[in-house]
This record gives structure tokens, C-alpha cells and sequence, in this order.
């Protein structure tokens, strides 16, 4: 039997490299197959989801793996058209859409929540974003589109940018990372600096420095892993008004860097990478939300088939 069959995916520390490095075979082994052998996956599967909040990628990414592996998709993205409206709980919401189908996806904005579901459902459950605390299939997006990228992700030098206070993907992204041997700069305003009592396990496996200044390490940099700030999250507006804007990845900054450094962001960007950069050989936060849909093809695939395929 597959070691993924059946299981959950709730959080990216359930992970060590060697799942890691499987799940990016099969992903591979996705990419390669012809569309017809591709839709005979997850034939007669259905994929539920429940968005508790907006998503486009992740969403999407989704439905567009399960249809690509020949299963359908059903779900609720506006929460304001169920019946969470009439007071229906997360608990007979998510019971209901388990007895639909074969794996439900879920986005909820309190920590904790894809757990909670996971406990309920009788059909496996993927956190698709829970709170500020994770967002494991990005993060495993991610390490596949640096693996793909640099052919490698052991030895490298990593920088991560911005809010590093909300950004559930950076969370899950140095667990993930913690299995390789890497060194990570995180670098954010004063205010958006990653939360310790978050990370208490995650320094026990990784090293990394803190710091305000991009500059200081762009040059060294082969991976520039930039992530919006979460203007949603804050309590206060006027807080998000002062980091607003504090690091903008443009050509300027694109010129210190290493010629071969990949630029990756989770998405959505609002003005924290120039559209200049977008048509750069170092741009590849395109190719990290196209590589998404394979990931999750190869999970779905996983999950769903005893034997693999
Ligand atoms: N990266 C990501 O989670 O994007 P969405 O919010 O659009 O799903």
C-alpha cells in the first residue's frame, strides 16, 4: 500500500524528505504521462471543497488536477451561498460534504480549523489554509519548484521576504525546509518579523538569520522567496499603512543579484515584485503556481489510489 493512501494532509512537520522526494517523482512522473493515461487516476473521484476564505489559486489548482486526472470537483467558494448562512457549524458542513465525495479540500481562517475537520470527515481532509499557521501543499508547490529550478535544494542560500508575522506559506516553508540543509535569511519590517512561540519547533532543525535589510544579502541569495503582507490579518489598519510598501523586488534590486537566483512568490503580489520583473529569466512565480496543479495532482493521486499509479 501507498504510505499517502487514505491519509490527511494537514500539516507539512507530518513530512520528512524522503515523502517529500516521492511526492516529487510522482508529480514528475504526472507531468510526463500522456493526457489520456493522466485521466485514468482518479476516474469516478470526487474532489469537495470548502473556502471559508477568497483563494484563486489554490482553489483553482485544485479542481484543475482532479479534472486533469479524470475526477470532478464540487464545492462551496462564496461560503455567503450555503447554509453556514442559516448557522450550519464548520462540523455538519463538513460531515455533509464528506458524504459527497471522495476528499474534501479546506480553507478556514481559524487556526486549528483543517484538525477540527480532519476529526469529523469521513473522507480525507487537505488544509488548503488554516489561520496564520499553514498551508502545507503550497509549501510543497514550493520546495518542488526550487528542486525543479536549481536541481537541488541542499547547499542553497534562501531568502525570505515580507510578512513573515501572517503569511501562513512562510510557516509551512521552513518546516518544509528544515529537512534539507539550507541557509535562510528572513528579512521583514521590525513589526512583521516571523512569530517565535511559531517556530519553536522549526529552530530546532533549521538555522537562519533575521533581519530588516534585503540589501545586506541579495547578492548571496539563490532563492528570493518574496510574500505579500497580509493587509487582512492586521488588527488595525493604520499598523498595515506603516510596513506598506517596505520591499519592492524591481530591476534595480534584480541587477545585485545572482544571475541565476530564482525569484518565487506564493501569490497574490499587489506591489512587492515590479511587473518589470515578470518577462526575467529569474521570474518564476508563474511557473511555482503552474507547478501547483501538478503537485496537487500527484497528492490527489496519491491519496486516492491503495497502489499508487
Ligand atoms: N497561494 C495561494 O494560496 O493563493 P490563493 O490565495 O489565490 O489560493
Amino acid at each position: 500500500m501507498n504510505e499517502f493512501y487514505n491519509k490527511d494532509i494537514i500539516s507539512i512537520k507530518d513530512y520528512n524528505k524522503d515523502q517529500f522526494e516521492k511526492i516529487f517523482d510522482y508529480t514528475q512522473k504526472i507531468m510526463n504521462l500522456d493526457p489520456s493515461s493522466r485521466r485514468e487516476i482518479c476516474k469516478g473521484k470526487t474532489l469537495s471543497y470548502l473556502f471559508y476564505e477568497p483563494s484563486t489559486r489554490t482553489r483553482l489548482s485544485f479542481e484543475s488536477a482532479m479534472a486533469s486526472i479524470g475526477g470532478n470537483s464540487l464545492g462551496i467558494s462564496d461560503i455567503s451561498s450555503s447554509s453556514t448562512q442559516k448557522g450550519e457549524s464548520l462540523a455538519d458542513t463538513v460531515k455533509i460534504m464528506s458524504i459527497y465525495s471522495d476528499i474534501l479540500v479546506l480553507r478556514h481562517p481559524l487556526d486549528g480549523s483543517s484538525r477540527f475537520a480532519s476529526e469529523i470527515s469521513t473522507k480525507p481532509v487537505i488544509n488548503a489554509g488554516s489561520g496564520t499557521e499553514e498551508h502545507p501543499t503550497q509549501a510543497i508547490q514550493d520546495l518542488f519548484t526550487i528542486k525543479k529550478e536549481k536541481k537541488k535544494i541542499d547547499g542553497l542560500k534562501i531568502g525570505i521576504i515580507g510578512d513573515l508575522k501572517y503569511g501562513r506559506t512562510v510557516y509551512s516553508l521552513l518546516s518544509g525546509l528544515g529537512n534539507y540543509d539550507v541557509n535562510v535569511h528572513l528579512i521583514s519590517p521590525e513589526s512583521l518579523r516571523i512569530r517565535s512561540d511559531s517556530i519553536y519547533e522549526i529552530r530546532k532543525k533549521l538555522s537562519f538569520t533575521e533581519s530588516t535589510n534585503l540589501e545586506d544579502y541579495i547578492e548571496d541569495l539563490d532563492v528570493i522567496y518574496v510574500t505579500r503582507i497580509q493587509k487582512e490579518r492586521f488588527p488595525d489598519e493604520e499598523e498595515y499603512l506603516k510596513v506598506k510598501g517596505s520591499y519592492v523586488i524591481g530591476l534595480d534590486l534584480l541587477k545585485k543579484m545572482k544571475d541565476d537566483a530564482i525569484i518565487l512568490h506564493p501569490l497574490p503580489r499587489l506591489d512587492e515584485i515590479s511587473n518589470d520583473i515578470d518577462k526575467t529569466k529569474n521570474a518564476k512565480y508563474f511557473q511555482q503556481a503552474e507547478n501547483g496543479k501538478h503537485t496537487r495532482a500527484a497528492l490527489l493521486g496519491l491519496i486516492l489510489n491503495e497502489n499508487g499509479f
